[in-house]
């Protein structure tokens, strides 16, 4: 009987596909590291294909097939904004009362007391009484929606941080610590922070995931000054990447180092299913890793061998 053979991933490759798909053909407990960053759900375009049920439900299959490829003790890294933000016609409107950009000198209390005395007024009535417009009116009495105007719906904010967890707990990955990325603050969001008290949108998060298994504690793997700047701490200050032109949504080289570097050893290999411009690739090529890479955009294959050659000839160049 003909025993079928698989052909397992190269390594130190870029594999075009889905992620969901082609880790499967990853041996199995080969990889001793997986580090990336998902879709986020966030409208781009290498995204719009996906619908809320099918991105998680892409992620959770991917998720779990970490229990077969990785090694007794590895470790799987996710980075991912935490919180979704969605339009919800049934939330109530936020509303706000900004002190600093009233412009008429109507007060809420004058609408009140105005109310008082003629009850039987509407807000137009009330607008022509004190001298102001029906807007003003409505807003000392119900507030600004904070948010698009008062007919547009308001947004939920949502965490996902919770069923990814699920996803690992129920295929035998466990949390195992949880790190922050504080990125530079995103002030294009002025307008909602300006009318609000929402904080600018400025962290990341990193999820560690391990395998049950034995790690391999060595402290030499960075210096001890590195250890005090981030290898022990929660906290990881790196600025976000400043031109995205190539590549919509790439992570900083420095993390992708820091975590090859901390998360794995010398000659060990580490996965990126959603590698992009090759960021993870390029940290291991840097740090003495094998890697293997999975990306279903052509554009961004490219990119990434692209990346990877420039990489190797500046090595070569170097020697
Ligand atoms: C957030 S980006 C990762 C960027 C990467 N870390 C970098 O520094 O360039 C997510 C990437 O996953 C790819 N992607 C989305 N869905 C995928 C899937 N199902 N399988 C493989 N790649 C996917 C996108 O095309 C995109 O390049």
């Amino acid at each position: 009987m003909a025993i079928e053979v698989m052909d397992f991933l190269e390594i130190n490759t870029i594999h075009h596909g889905r992620a969901e798909i082609l880790i499967k053909q990853i041996a199995p407990e080969s990889i001793d590291l997986s580090f990336w960053s998902p879709p986020y759900f966030v409208g781009k375009e290498y995204e719009k294909e996906e619908t809320y049920q099918s991105w998680q439900a892409m992620l959770r299959q991917v998720i779990n097939h970490h229990f077969t490829v990785l090694k007794p003790g590895g470790f799987l890294v996710i980075n991912v904004g935490d919180i979704r933000c969605f339009k919800d016609e049934k939330i109530p409107k936020f509303q706000a009362m900004n002190l600093c950009m009233q412009k008429s000198k109507v007060t809420k209390e004058m609408v009140l007391e105005a109310k008082e005395k003629f009850p039987e007024f509407n807000r137009y009535q009330l607008a022509d009484y004190l001298g102001c417009s029906e807007q003003t009116i409505d807003r000392r009495l119900n507030g600004n929606n904070i948010r698009g105007g008062k007919y547009e719906s308001q947004t939920r904010m949502h965490l996902i941080g919770g069923f990814l967890q699920s996803y690992g707990q129920e295929c035998g990955l466990y949390l195992y610590d949880r790190r922050i990325w504080v990125k530079d603050p995103a002030w294009a969001n002025c307008k909602w922070t300006s009318n609000s008290l929402k904080s600018v949108d400025e962290y990341e998060d990193l999820y560690i995931f391990w395998k049950p298994g034995q790690q391999i504690i060595d402290r030499k793997k960075i210096n001890p000054d590195e250890w005090k700047a981030w290898g022990s701490r929660a906290v990881w200050f790196i600025r976000s990447v400043r031109s995205n032109d190539d590549h919509e949504a790439k992570f900083p080289l420095e993390l992708a180092s820091r975590v090859v570097r901390l998360y794995s050893a010398q000659g060990n290999t580490v996965l990126d299913p959603f590698m992009g411009s090759g960021t993870t690739a390029i940290a291991c090529i840097q740090n003495q890793r094998s890697f293997i890479g999975i990306e279903k955009e052509a554009k961004y294959v490219s990119l990434a061998r692209e990346n990877i050659n420039k990489e190797e000839s500046q090595l070569r160049l170097n020697f």
